[in-house]
């Protein structure tokens, strides 16, 4: 990377940050935090676009900002994928190399675009968890809802670990923590590796173990929003479900009930 840094100029109109810190937690999962320009502003929730200066005209890639809005830094969750056209190197990116960024950030998992309510759940598969990272992490969700419920479904234990940590984090922050308190509920299953909670979303949903095992009462438009991220198929089968619950779509020009956005593949 760093010959490659110095063999390709930084294109026009693209910030050069610098990576700050890297963790790896499996063979295909990693987080980054990376300096953030004063000038790039963003909604928790939103993504930007980030690349590599390896190429004359780099590969840029929609990253949901993992961070929250009030970070200095800007962190990402990302998976690694072996001949992913940005992916195959940003999993060895180490501290100190530079980072692309556009911009401009934009999205629709936003608190902007969806109507108050009691309760918020944010349902998310493998790095779809990365938005949820930034709103669990903001005061203004917290102002936004009552009850904040994020769920995390991965196929094996390690998978969950960025979540795990980050939630546990939240916790015991010594700004957000007391907001977060009693408030929080974070609700992780695997489906192919056992753990003490199994199953697809869809089904713990469909079949109302997620709303038993919370204590709540099931899906109701009166009381609930919803925010998904995760694979085109997962967006579909959980649509369809909280579609079914009488739920409507929601955007940042039309705040209603829902929102959907696909997490980051490739
Ligand atoms: P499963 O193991 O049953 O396929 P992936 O690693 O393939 O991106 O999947 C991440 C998680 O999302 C896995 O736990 C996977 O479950 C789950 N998943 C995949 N497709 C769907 C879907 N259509 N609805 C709900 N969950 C899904």
């Amino acid at each position: 990377l760093q010959t490659a840094e110095t063999s390709f100029p930084i294109p026009a109109n693209v910030h050069a940050e610098r990576v700050v810190s890297v963790t790896h937690y499996t063979d295909s999962l990693f987080s980054f935090r990376m300096t953030r320009p004063a000038s790039f502003r963003f909604r928790s929730g939103e993504f930007a676009m980030i690349g590599l200066p390896n190429a004359a005209k780099p590969v840029f890639r929609a990253y949901s900002v993992a961070s929250p809005a009030w970070d200095e830094e800007l962190e990402f969750y990302s998976i690694k994928v072996l001949d992913g056209p940005l992916t195959q190197h940003l999993q060895k990116i180490q501290p100190g190399d530079t980072v692309l960024l556009r911009p401009k950030a934009t999205g629709t998992l936003v608190l902007d675009a969806l109507t108050p309510a009691k309760r918020v759940y944010m349902i998310a598969t493998g790095t779809g968890f990365a938005p949820f990272a930034s709103l669990i992490r903001d005061p203004e969700t917290y102002e936004k809802f009552d009850e904040i419920i994020v769920t995390n479904t991965c196929r094996d234990v390690a998978d969950l670990r960025y979540g795990n940590e980050l939630v546990e984090g939240v916790r015991e922050d010594p700004l957000i923590g007391e907001l977060v308190e009693g408030r929080l509920h974070y609700y992780a299953t695997t489906t192919r590796e056992p753990s003490p909670r199994m199953g697809r979303i869809t089904k713990l949903m469909t079949e109302g173990t997620l709303y038993s095992d919370l204590g709540v009462p099931p899906l109701n438009r009166e009381t609930d929003r919803v925010m998904i991220c995760g694979s085109m198929a997962m967006l579909k089968d959980v649509k369809d479900i909280v579609e079914a619950a009488g739920l409507v779509e929601g955007s940042n020009s039309a705040p209603a009930d829902f929102v959907v956005e696909r997490a980051f593949v490739g």
